[in-house]
């Protein structure tokens, strides 16, 4: 696997400061990534529909150390607060990195950061978190080193974001990005993500998600305990064989438009994916009672109007809703009508596919 291209060059200029601020989006995955080996490689590959709404900021300032040492100093403040409950994940992001980033021994590094989404909404922030301070980072290895291409600062960015969180590969680009090598995906790499290479049926065009926050709390199982969880699980095998089949599948539906189809696959995936908690050991029920009255609702007014509404899950009682841009103003009314009385303060965001990280 080629990762010494990642790896910066040890020359480059001197900058005593320097400031970049990046938008970065969340990203919600039709083909579920669950199960990775290290470091960060995903054991199948996963696509997923990037958001354009749910995301976060990021600014970092960099000041030049007066001497360089081998620490890596950096302050975090989320919402304006210092936050020493997230810093461990990110001080051990800087270590994965830092044989591709030796810059980051020069710096001290100030980050502050705020998400468009409520605080413990239940969304994960770790994708559009860990692929805002990579852009931040490449737009720094970028200033130091004027001769990279935005082809090469984009991909970096994503194998950066990989190595903090496996799903945040996907945030930097959209509207759909693959991530895990896949014979039939051109390009496709377990190292980055890259952007789908096939051109999409019109009826994916603007797709919308409108987040269903069913509960709020923290995460009963993280990210990283869930991925473990299929190491040691009997259908793991089964499991990956079937995403990468899933993948192929797919693939065909995003060109050729066949709406049933993709509404088969992406609720069965969804499905699938709390199986594997279902049916580890430990093992999850992460869906909540309210969870599966919205997945009725959802199949009644399907078959009632005609529509192409479906669901997906992330590894926790949300639901996201998904349906194309020509349903918008009927399913928003289903939404506000019939299913906000199952979300917690009747909260939910809408949200449509977005286009990637943005420099501010
Ligand atoms: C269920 O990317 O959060 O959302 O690599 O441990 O940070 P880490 O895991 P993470 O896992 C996301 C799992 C998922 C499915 C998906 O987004 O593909």
């Amino acid at each position: 696997m080629n990762t010494a291209q990642f790896i910066s060059k040890s020359t480059h200029k001197v900058i005593e400061k320097a400031s970049f601020t990046w938008q970065t989006p969340s990203n919600i995955a039709l083909v579920k990534y669950w199960g990775k080996s290290n470091p960060q490689l995903p054991k199948n590959a996963s696509i997923s529909f990037t958001l354009n709404n749910c995301h976060t900021i990021t600014t970092i300032d960099f000041e030049r150390k007066s001497a360089v040492d081998k620490t890596v100093a950096f302050d975090l403040f989320f919402e304006g607060k210092q936050k020493a409950t997230f810093k461990p994940k990110i001080a051990v992001f800087f270590e994965r990195i830092a044989t591709y980033c030796s810059y980051i021994f020069e710096y001290k590094m100030t980050i502050n950061s705020e998400n468009s989404f409520p605080h413990s909404s239940g969304i994960a922030s770790s994708a559009s978190g860990l692929s805002a301070i990579a852009m931040c980072l490449m737009s720094l290895e970028a200033t130091l080193n004027p001769e990279l291409s935005s082809v090469f600062i984009n991909k970096k960015a994503s194998f950066l974001a990989r190595l903090g969180s496996g799903s945040a590969s996907r945030s930097i680009e959209g509207p759909l990005v693959v991530w895990g090598a896949h014979p039939k995906i051109e390009g496709s790499s377990d190292l980055f993500g890259v952007q789908f290479p096939y051109k999409v049926h019109s009826v994916f065009e603007n797709y919308q998600d409108a987040i269903l926050l069913v509960d709020k709390g923290e995460k009963q199982v993280s990210s990283t305990m869930g991925h473990n969880l299929m190491h040691e699980h009997p259908y793991a095998e089964n499991r990956f064989q079937q995403a990468n089949n899933n993948l192929l599948k797919i693939a065909d539906i995003l060109q050729n438009g066949d709406i049933k189809a993709f509404i088969n696959l992406v609720e069965s995936e969804a499905l699938t994916l709390h199986a594997m908690m279902l049916t580890s050991n430990p093992y999850f029920i992460l869906m909540k009672p309210n969870t599966l009255e919205i997945i009725n609702r959802i199949w009644e007014y399907r078959t009632e109007n005609n529509s192409a509404i479906c669901f997906t899950l992330d590894a926790g009682a949300n639901v996201h809703v998904l349906y194309p841009e020509k349903e918008k103003l009927a399913v928003n009314q289903f939404i506000e009508n019939q299913l906000s009385k199952y979300c917690q303060k009747n909260q939910y965001i809408c949200d449509t596919v977005g286009f990637g990280a943005k420099r501010l």
